[in-house]
């Protein structure tokens, strides 16, 4: 394949050595003609492991060279990776002049090929850049997306110190586009990549570089703060956090990842408010430690918020226990909405088939009679009264017998806090709690029939 590189810092120059390593023929262009004459001269313009070998050579096989004509670049390839610099501006925004000037400068080179061209961004972007590239080509070039050219987002993963072995070995390679030739095309630049490939909407591809990092500086945080604890009470946090990283079920695992509805039941609150409470007496500061009550209260008001935003006072709740097959209601996260939806004047009525009032004894009798003294009156394990009787139903468990709700009921609008649905027209009767449907991305009208989740978490 033939590729070009914009941009040869970090990210251009690794991956410049890199493609030229896997079989590609790769053109470098940079601004300034210092990086370029480096690349020219077979050697790297960064100091990392591995490079200078890579970069001599692919130089001497005649599989790279750099240049600062970007028309030259784009009319010798097919595919052209972005690699410039997107910093941070005064204000804390990312600045994409860099980008932006590079896709224009693409766009020119386009303008004058008639083959189809790929434009690759591999700099770290945020959600909508992948839109806006595409329209700076569109006028650039005078030509049409996902006919004459296309965009995808293929995010970097690489560290710098092990960016060789990083690029050759990324945990996977991911791909966003909604191009099936593209996804053909990097199926087979990346074939020798021993790494699952990827291919998914622009948008998810777009914004998960900030999930993983963001993941990666709150276990930083996180096991800082834990260790800090440890210190106070003579306790090894080096052996705790080992310990921890054993759990490969619940700890170091796909579990909990999915977004949805707060937490609640009888155990994460209790312990969580107990660490909290630990390290607050022992003057430990552990502001992450300790927003995550209150971010768990945020989600039980997003929930409120959505059910008000219906426009209906008739609320069906379906399923008051905290989890499926139990009758656990203490610290059930849905009856704080309950009560905060009965306290506004809404008419409820739940359905849980698992709840039998006259069974439930100790703390769980003790926490219903305190929140919801009246539940008796509201409560039904007649799951089509329930419905019949509501216009907003609240799916708070994975029932299969919620299945063909929407089918059954479509007049009736659906709150979906456990992803029940997946694929419903989210113009119509149905919200989910935090994700919105696929259907309502302007950036991708016309989505690639893809697995939505094969993951198990
Ligand atoms: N460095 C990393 O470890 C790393 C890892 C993953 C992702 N990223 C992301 O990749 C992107 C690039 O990062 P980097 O560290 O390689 O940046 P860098 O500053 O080292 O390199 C950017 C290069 O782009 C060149 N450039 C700027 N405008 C240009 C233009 N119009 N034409 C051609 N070249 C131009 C610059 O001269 C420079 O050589 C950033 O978005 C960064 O966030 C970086």
């Amino acid at each position: 394949m033939n590729i070009s590189i914009f941009g040869l810092g970090y990210v251009g120059c690794v991956g410049a050595a890199c493609l030229a390593k896997l079989g590609h023929h790769v053109i470098g262009v940079n601004h300034t003609q210092g990086k370029v004459d480096l690349i020219n001269a077979g050697k790297p313009t960064i100091i990392e492991a591995d490079i200078e070998e890579l970069v001599k050579e692919a130089h001497e096989r005649g599989m790279l060279e750099a240049t600062t004509d970007y028309r030259y670049a784009v009319k010798n390839t097919d595919v052209s990776f972005i690699c410039v610099g997107t910093p941070s501006s005064k204000d804390g925004h990312l600045n994409l002049d860099y980008i932006y000037r590079v896709a224009r400068q693409i766009g020119e080179g386009i303008r004058e090929k008639d083959s189809f061209h790929i434009v690759a961004i591999r700099s770290t972007v945020l959600p909508g850049t992948n839109q806006k590239v595409g329209e700076i080509i569109t006028e650039a070039s005078g030509k049409e997306r996902n006919v004459d050219f296309t965009v995808v987002s293929n995010p970097e993963f690489l560290r710098e110190g092990t960016s060789v072995q990083d690029y050759m070995h990324p945990p996977i390679t991911l791909i966003g586009t909604d191009s099936e030739k593209a996804e053909a095309v990097f199926r087979e630049i990346y074939k020798d990549i021993p790494a699952e490939f990827v291919c998914t909407d622009i948008r998810v591809a777009e914004i998960m570089k900030y999930v993983n990092n963001t993941f990666h500086a709150l276990k930083i945080v996180f096991g800082n703060e834990v260790g800090n604890i440890c210190k106070q009470l003579d306790i090894d946090s080096h052996k705790v956090m080992e310990i921890f990283c054993k759990d490969k079920q619940l700890n170091i695992s796909p579990y909990y990842f999915k977004p949805g509805f707060a937490y609640g039941g009888s155990c994460l609150p209790k312990d969580s408010k107990a660490l909290r409470t630990l390290a607050h007496d022992l003057y430990v500061d552990v502001p992450v430690i300790n927003s995550i009550d209150q971010s768990n209260e945020i989600q039980k008001r997003t929930a409120v918020e959505i059910i008000e935003s219906k426009g209906r006072r008739n609320v069906g709740i379906l399923g008051l226990s905290f989890k499926a097959g139990t009758d656990d209601l203490r610290n059930s996260p849905i009856v704080d909405v309950i009560e905060v939806l009965y306290g506004k004047g809404y008419s409820m009525r739940i359905y849980d088939r698992n709840v039998r009032l006259s069974q439930l004894t100790g703390t769980n009798a003790d926490f219903i009679q305190a929140k919801l003294p009246h539940l008796h009156q509201i409560i039904s394990d007649d799951l089509d009264a329930v419905c019949m009787a509501s216009d907003v139903l609240v799916i708070t468990n994975k029932e299969k017998e919620y299945a063909d709700l929407p089918a059954r009921y479509p007049d009736k609008c659906i709150v979906d806090l456990v992803r029940q649905f997946n694929e419903l027209d989210y113009e119509g009767n149905y919200e989910g709690i935090s994700w919105a449907n696929i259907n309502c991305n302007p950036a991708q009208d016309k989505p690639i029939e893809r697995d939505m989740v094969t993951t198990e978490y």
